[in-house]
This record gives C-alpha cells, structure tokens and sequence, in this order.
C-alpha cells in the first residue's frame, strides 16, 4: 500500500486496509480490518475518520457483511446482510457520506439474485465509491485553487485531507492543488481539541508533501486573524443541510471570526456530502466521551466529579460561507449561484 492510501481493499485477503490514525504522527501502522465488528470499533475510534473517509469505509463495510453472513437461503441471507450493514451505518452519526455509502451498496445489491452476485455487485460498488471519491477531490482541488491567492496563507481546522478521503483530500486538495499550480501558500492548522487532528495528522501530510504547514492552538485563530495574517480560511465538511456546514467543533468558531474581519471562508466537499433532506435542528451531533477532553495523555486534567461536554462537530449557517467548494463547481450561497458545471444546488 502507498503511504497515500488512506484506505484500501485488498481482494485477495478479503479484508479492508486502513491507516492507523490515532497512531500518527508517532507511527505509521495498517490495521487489517476482516469483520464489520472490527471496522465499526475502527470508525468509533477514529482509526478511519473524515467523511469522505467514512463513506468509502462504510461502502466496504457492506462487502464486510455480505462475505460474514452465512445464511444459505438468499432472501434470509440478503435480509441478514442488510441488518449487519445498517449497523456500520449507524457507528457515527454526523457525517452523512457514512450512511449515504452504505444505502448506495445496499441499492445496487438489488440487482443480484444469488449470493455470489451480491459479493461480487458490493466489492464493484464500494470500488466506485472510492474512485469516485478520488476524482471528486481532485475536481474540487482544480475548482478551488482558482480561488486562493498567488502567495498567502491560508487558515485550516481538523483533517480535510488525504487522510480523510482516499487521496488528495478536500480542503487539503484545494491547498495541494493551488501549491501543485505554482502558487506559494503556507498552512496554518489549527490544532483541532480534544483529539488534534490538525496537529497530529494535518501537520503530518503536509509535511510529508512540503507544503509549509504551522500549528497553532484553536484559540489563537481570531488573534492571528486581527493581525492581518490569514488571507482565508477553508475546512472541510461533514454534512451540508440546506441551511448548514456541519464539520469538526469549532468550525463555527473560525467563520464567526472570519467574517467579523472580513476574511473569505471557503468549505470543500464532494456532493455525496450534502444532505438535502433535512435542515440543521434535525441533525444529531455526536458527543463524544468525557476522557477524551478530561485526560492529557494518561494525566487528568479536570478535577474529578466536574462535568464535560465533548459535542465532536458544530454547524455553521450558510450565509456566513463565502463559496462551496464542489467537484462540479463553486457555490456562492449568499447569491445561490454556481460557477461550474453541471449541478446547481
Ligand atoms: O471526527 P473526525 O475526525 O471524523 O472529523 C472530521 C472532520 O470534521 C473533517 O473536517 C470532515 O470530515 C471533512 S474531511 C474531508
């Protein structure tokens, strides 16, 4: 596997290869995921994470569960199939690429009147997801380096990168793309609490790359912002309502402060990330467990007995995004139009 393969199929063993994420920067591990009890503790633990990331994952989780059951009979077996594969579904709640992925397999295995199709059918699925991904990173990488500056520095949160899609990554890809056109941009990645996805695997990509890359603490952001040092902010999503970016907590924060100094905020994601179905109050946002924010390393940090709250995504309104950033175009959603092609949302 290339280091840049976040995740990957391996046919010949059946099993699904994913990046150890909660291990990076300090090691580079592969964990070999065989069952769909194994990949549900992988999304739970963020081993894999990211939207676009969880919705490969879950697409193979489906090819996961037609391989376990054993049910000979095939309507018993296809009905155990699809249970099990509710069950990747539903392992995270926010992002929605997790639950679209695993209802675009389960769709297309309608098709199949025998066990062996149905296998067959959810391994070409999943695969199409994943090169779908793929190119819609690198779509949305060409759409928006046009609209980073020649030489600036651009502000970032979380993980929107090649380690939260199969490759190139969103927000990341649109920064690797503008570095890739000649234009000289430098990072600065904010260090995402509790978990650090900025410091830890931001940082860590973009280093591997050489594109200059500097972390700062969540709460320098609006300082650094006042000083006239961030030309704009781009992040990636989780869910896209029709009123709402939902992404990494604090996200909201960064667009609040972007605005208030007149400073551009951009979001990138591919269209499997936006949810036309519901309206921001109908979303659930994870909460994540308390160790997570009261613990520093093995030290607590929080006295004992005091409460935490660990809300692991925010949504930020529409009207304070300046462009969504697609693989089919950019979308202004304060004026409701698409320089692009194709889709008009
Ligand atoms: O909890 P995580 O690490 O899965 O959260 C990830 C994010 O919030 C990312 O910004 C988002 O999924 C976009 S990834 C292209």
């Amino acid at each position: 596997m290339r280091p840049a393969d976040t995740i990957h199929w391996d046919d010949t063993t059946g099993s699904l290869l994913l990046i150890d994420q909660t291990r990076l920067p300090l090691s580079y591990r592969v964990i070999r995921c065989k069952s769909v009890e194994r990949l549900i503790t992988a999304i739970q633990r963020l081993e894999i994470r990211g939207a676009p990331a969880l919705g490969i994952a879950g697409a193979y989780g489906v090819v996961l569960a037609t391989m376990t059951v054993k049910e000979k009979e095939f309507h018993r077996y296809f009905r155990q199939v699809e249970a099990l594969a509710r069950t990747v579904a539903d392992a995270r709640p926010t992002a929605v690429n997790l639950s679209w992925a695993v209802t675009r397999v389960l769709t297309e295995l309608r098709s199949a009147d025998s066990i062996k199709e149905v296998r067959r059918v959810a391994v070409r699925e999943a695969g199409k997801i994943a090169d779908e991904d793929a190119e819609a990173c690198h779509a949305i990488g060409d759409y928006g380096a046009a609209l980073l500056p020649d030489t600036g520095t651009v502000l970032t949160h979380c993980n929107a990168g090649a380690l939260a899609c199969r490759e190139w990554g969103t927000a990341l890809g649109v920064i690797r793309s503008a570095v890739r056109d000649g234009k000289q941009i430098s990072v600065i990645a904010c260090e995402t609490r509790p978990l650090l996805q900025g410091a830890r695997l931001t940082a860590w990509e973009l280093r591997r790359d050489d594109i200059p890359v500097t972390v700062i603490p969540d709460s320098a952001a609006a300082f650094l912002m006042r000083q006239g040092e961030i030309d704009c902010v781009i992040v990636g999503a989780d869910r896209i309502t029709a009123d709402a970016v939902f992404n990494k907590i604090g996200t909201y924060m960064h667009a609040v402060c972007a605005n208030a100094h007149g400073i551009p905020f951009y979001v990138a994601a591919p269209h499997s990330t936006f949810d036309h179905e519901h309206t921001q109050d109908q979303i659930t946002i994870e909460e994540r467990d308390r160790d997570e924010v009261a613990y520093y390393g093995r030290y607590a940090t929080i006295p004992e007995g005091v409460p935490v709250r660990n809300p692991a995504f925010d949504a930020t309104p529409l009207s304070l995004v300046s462009a969504l950033i697609t693989e089919t175009g950019v979308i202004r959603p304060a004026a409701g139009t698409v320089a692009g092609k194709r889709r008009v949302i």
